[in-house]
This record gives C-alpha cells, structure tokens and sequence, in this order.
C-alpha cells in the first residue's frame, strides 16, 4: 500500500495534506474554537500553513505517517485534520487532530484518530503512539481515552499544563481483536 494513502472512514474521506487543501486548512487553524488549545490562541501565517503541508508531505514521502485534511464522505469541504506531526527535541511523532465546532459531539474524531491509527500500527508498523492534550482540553483526552490511550504523566508544559497519553500496539490490537468478537 502506498505510505500516502487515502483513508475511509463510514462517514468521512481523508487526504494526505496537499497544496490545493491550503486555504481551507488556513481557515480550519484558525478557527477560535480550534486554535485555542492546539496553537495556543496565535493566528498562525499562511507561510505557518505552507510548512506544516512541506512537513507533511515530506513524512509521508518518506514512508512515515504526516497529516490528512478530513472531508465528509462525497462533500467537497474540507471539516477537520488528523494524522501525526513532530513536537519535541529529539522530534517525537504524536497524534493530533482538530474539526470545525460545526462537526463536534458526532463521533467524527474518535472515528478519524481511530482510522489513523489503525494506520500507523497495521501499514506503517509503529510499536506505540503517543499523543499530548492541554490540561483544561477535557474533549481531547475523551477521544485518546475512547481509542484505548492510557495517561502516563501530567508536566507543566504549556499555559495550564499538558498530560501525555500513550497506547501500545498490543492494547491496540487485542482491543480490535475484542471489538470484531
Ligand atoms: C478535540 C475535538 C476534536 C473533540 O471533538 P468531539 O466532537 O468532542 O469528539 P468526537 O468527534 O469524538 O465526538 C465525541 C462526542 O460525540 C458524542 N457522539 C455522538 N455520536 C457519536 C458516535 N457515533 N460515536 C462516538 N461519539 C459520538 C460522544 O458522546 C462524545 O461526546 P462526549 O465527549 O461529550 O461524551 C474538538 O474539541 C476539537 O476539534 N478541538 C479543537 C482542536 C483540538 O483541541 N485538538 C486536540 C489537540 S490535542
């Protein structure tokens, strides 16, 4: 399977994050509701934008696992992103995703985070993925909690400290085993 596939969901489409896709994900970032725990409240550039696409691409180019801008299925919009992005030094992929808060309280992100997932652990062969929430961003750790992630430790990183998750492939794979009865 190409490492820059396009993922189905039952309810949603996602592509790996292209040029054509700039403008919408610009709007989808800055957005209040989105950018206030991811970015921390700044209004980030279009140049911001650029790069985090350049990252993407150049991840999945190099057959690791970057980000996908999500649409529902058979509609044009794009409505949220999921996928893994770098933070840290020495760079540490983490999951992360964000919808428009039109598309809140549907499931939409515990069903993409799940997709990705399953994507990193079953093509690409990650051994864990970790994630990191804002402390207040209690929706956030409700979606990691409902894919199976485990809180290894709160720090106090960030404006009202941060709490780190984590889920090993094997909790991953026995609760899919358990999910298909
Ligand atoms: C984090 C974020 C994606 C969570 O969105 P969300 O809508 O709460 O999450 P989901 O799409 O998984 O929906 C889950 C909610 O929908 C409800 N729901 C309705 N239908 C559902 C279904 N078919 N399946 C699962 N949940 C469903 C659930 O009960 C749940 O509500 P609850 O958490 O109050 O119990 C959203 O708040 C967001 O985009 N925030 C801005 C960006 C951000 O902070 N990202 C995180 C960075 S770490």
């Amino acid at each position: 399977m190409p490492h820059d596939a396009v993922l189905r969901t039952e309810r949603t489409r996602l592509s790996p994050f292209a040029w054509a896709d700039g403008e919408q994900l610009l709007a989808l970032f800055r957005e209040p509701e989105v950018r206030g725990f991811l970015l921390d409240d700044v209004i980030v550039s279009p140049a911001w934008m650029a790069d985090e696409i350049e990252q993407s691409r150049e991840r999945f180019a190099r057959g690791s696992a970057g980000l996908w801008s999500v649409r529902l299925a058979g509609a044009a919009d794009v409505v949220g992103f999921a996928g893994f992005r770098e933070f840290f030094h020495p760079p540490e992929l983490q999951l992360l995703y964000g919808f428009l808060p039109a598309q809140w309280g549907k499931g939409l992100a515990t069903e993409v985070t799940a997709s990705v997932c399953d994507y990193a652990f079953g093509e690409l062969g990650f051994d864990e993925i970790t994630a990191a929430t804002d402390l207040p961003n209690t929706a956030s750790a409700r979606v990691l909690r409902r894919l199976g992630m485990q809180l290894v430790r709160t720090t106090d990183d960030g404006p009202a400290g941060t709490a780190l998750f984590a889920l090993p492939r094997a909790v991953w794979l026995r609760r899919q085993a358990a999910a298909e009865g």
